[in-house]
């Protein structure tokens, strides 16, 4: 008999094809009533595939669960707590996609530097015929750039950065030995010394709103702020406010602390550069990520350990 799996959240056609031929999938994401399906199968669900995000309510409904396998390296929304304390394991898919998320900070970065998507709104407006050559942008060659969580994506974006010749300082929790970048303990002193910081770290009760509004006052002006972590670590309401008063120089986002809800006030301004949370979201990363969930599934029903589990 094959394992009775709850699909808790759209993914992929890929990925809902091969759980649909190895598992007995369920598609809660797809229920019209939740509660009733839950109700119905939960005491036979053995496992859960989800995207970051399984509360204690969905993991109690399904009393006989064994595994979360999350697609997605991120699982603020997990209660880990609960899991742990249940005997439940839970896994991630990290590493799969560390090139694509700093690709994207990347390309956050050089957009915000280099007004590019400013500036294909003046040409695709006709200003460029009409007005001339928009003002010089800045390079980020030479430019200090601040990474906020050196951890594994943090890591790839540091090394991308040092082709475009800028110089690299980071900030965590703790000063890691094998690093030789700059150390700042504090992140309003990272800000201080950086022309612009890339937010990298999970996101949860740790680094809520860890980007605040002496963070914000502490890049200035002249300074830049690229979000690649969650939404919830940069307090939205204190980066609209710096932004509409000129206090920060602008900004690159790829997530939001209500997303797809996205402040309105950032619409106009052209020294932001907006994204859908599509940090990690090639067909080709999103093909690994999904086959890390699916042989992080099947190596724990198999008996082995699986491939990156968190708890
Ligand atoms: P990771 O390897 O665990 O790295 C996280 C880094 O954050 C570590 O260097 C850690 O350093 C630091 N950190 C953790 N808690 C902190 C705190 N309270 N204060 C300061 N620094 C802290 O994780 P990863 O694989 O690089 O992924 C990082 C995060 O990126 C994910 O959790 C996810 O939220 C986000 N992400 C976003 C996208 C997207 O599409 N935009 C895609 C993938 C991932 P210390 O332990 O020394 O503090
Ligand atoms: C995905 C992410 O957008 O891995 C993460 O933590 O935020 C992204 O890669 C998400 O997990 C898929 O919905």
């Amino acid at each position: 008999m094959k394992p009775i799996v709850l699909c808790a959240t759209p993914l992929m056609d890929y990925a809902i094809g091969k759980l649909e031929a190895d598992y007995d999938l369920h598609r809660l994401d797809r229920a019209k009533d939740r509660s009733a399906l839950i109700a119905g199968i939960g005491p036979s669900v053995r496992g859960i595939v989800t995207n970051g995000k399984a509360d204690a309510e969905l993991m109690a409904g399904c009393p006989n669960l064994e595994i979360v396998s999350s697609f997605g390296v991120g699982y603020d929304g997990v209660d880990v707590g609960y899991a742990g304390e249940n005997g439940i394991v839970v896994c991630n898919t990290p590493d799969v996609l560390n090139d694509e998320v700093a690709n994207t900070a990347i390309i956050l970065l050089l957009a915000v530097f280099r007004k590019i998507v400013a500036y294909d709104k003046y040409v695709r407006a006709g200003r460029w015929l009409a007005e001339g050559d928009p003002p010089l942008t800045r390079s980020v060659a030479g430019k200090q750039i601040g990474i906020v969580g050196l951890g594994r994506i943090g890591k790839t974006i540091a090394e991308k950065l040092q082709v475009f010749g800028c110089k690299i300082a980071y900030h965590g929790r703790t000063q890691q030995a094998d690093v030789t970048y700059p150390y700042h303990a504090d992140p309003i002193s990272l800000a201080e010394s950086s022309d612009a910081i890339i937010v990298i770290t999970p996101g949860g009760a740790a680094t809520q709103h860890m980007i605040n509004r002496d963070v914000i006052d502490a890049l200035g002006p002249d300074g830049g702020m690229i979000n690649v972590a969650r939404g919830s670590v940069v307090d939205e309401q204190a980066l609209v406010e710096a932004l509409i008063e000129g206090r920060l120089g602008a900004a690159g986002l790829d997530v939001f602390e209500s997303e797809p809800s996205v402040p309105e006030a950032l619409f106009q301004m052209d020294n932001v550069t907006l994204q859908p949370h599509q940090g990690s979201a090639t067909v080709e990363t999103r093909q690994a990520m999904a086959d890390r969930m699916l042989d992080n599934l099947a190596n724990f029903f198999a008996g082995k350990p699986p491939l990156s589990r968190v708890v």
